[in-house]
């Protein structure tokens, strides 16, 4: 793992270099691998990515008995999580991250990206209304201008929401300085910051459109 890219004075960016995390991401580019694969692969890495997002999470004591007898175990502490994909393709992650956080809530914040202007309109918003007091973990697989990445968690914050991380597979270095001048409070985990954004706000070399790979619409 490794921390500190991005703009000082900004919560950290921090790359998920885990071998297992690269190789499923290289697999997932290959431009000819299949839907389902693609899908699986998501979800995999999106297990993979909940370990690093949690690795800090403040825990307390609790007492329990063993078979053998009393000891002072550790749980984590406070209010369950909440993880907040942004449609359509954030869901990708949904399912890998509950299966590791049965008890976490969703909130689900339904945004596309005109083609044209390359602004996030939103759609759907619906979330638990106790935000301010829980962990919310944002979830996209991609920050390119980081447009739809800054109207997601301003919706959040709106809401109450105060303690945000952000986690995605790719970033584009244009889209780490967008983020980090709109939110500075809200740490980022990716599995790469690739080279740069193409004319049509794409991710250079990225994988193409994450939402049409996952279910199969191009
Ligand atoms: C994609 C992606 C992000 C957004 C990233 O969504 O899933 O949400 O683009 O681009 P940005 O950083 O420039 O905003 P898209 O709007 O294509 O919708 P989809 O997930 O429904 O396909
Ligand atoms: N959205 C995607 O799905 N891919 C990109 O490269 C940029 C935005």
């Amino acid at each position: 793992m490794s921390r500190g890219a991005g703009s000082a004075g900004a919560a950290p960016v921090t790359v998920v270099d885990h071998p297992l995390v690269q190789h499923k991401l290289t697999m997932m580019r290959d431009r000819d691998r299949s839907t389902k694969g693609f899908r699986e692969l998501l979800n995999e890495i999106g297990m993979l990515l909940a370990y690093e997002v949690t690795r800090d999470l403040p825990l307390e004591a609790i007492s329990i008995e063993t078979p053998i007898g009393p000891m002072e175990g550790r749980q984590i502490a406070g209010k369950k999580l909440v993880l907040a994909p942004i449609l359509r393709a954030g869901v990708g992650f949904l399912d890998g991250m509950l299966s590791l956080m049965p008890s976490a809530r969703v909130a689900h914040v339904g945004l596309y990206r005109d083609p044209d202007t390359l602004q996030a309109v939103e759609y759907y918003f619906k979330s638990p209304s106790d935000l301010a007091d829980r962990t919310v973990l944002v979830l996209d697989p991609m920050l390119a201008t980081a447009n739809s990445a800054v109207a997601a968690v301003e919706r959040l914050k709106s809401r109450g929401a105060r303690d945000l991380r952000f986690v995605c597979l790719l970033a584009a270095p244009e889209g780490i300085a967008h983020f980090q001048a709109a939110h500075p409070d809200v740490p980022v985990w990716t599995a790469s910051i690739d080279s740069h954004l193409n004319e049509h706000g794409y991710i250079v070399p990225g994988l193409g459109d994450a939402g049409d790979r996952m279910y199969g619409t191009r």
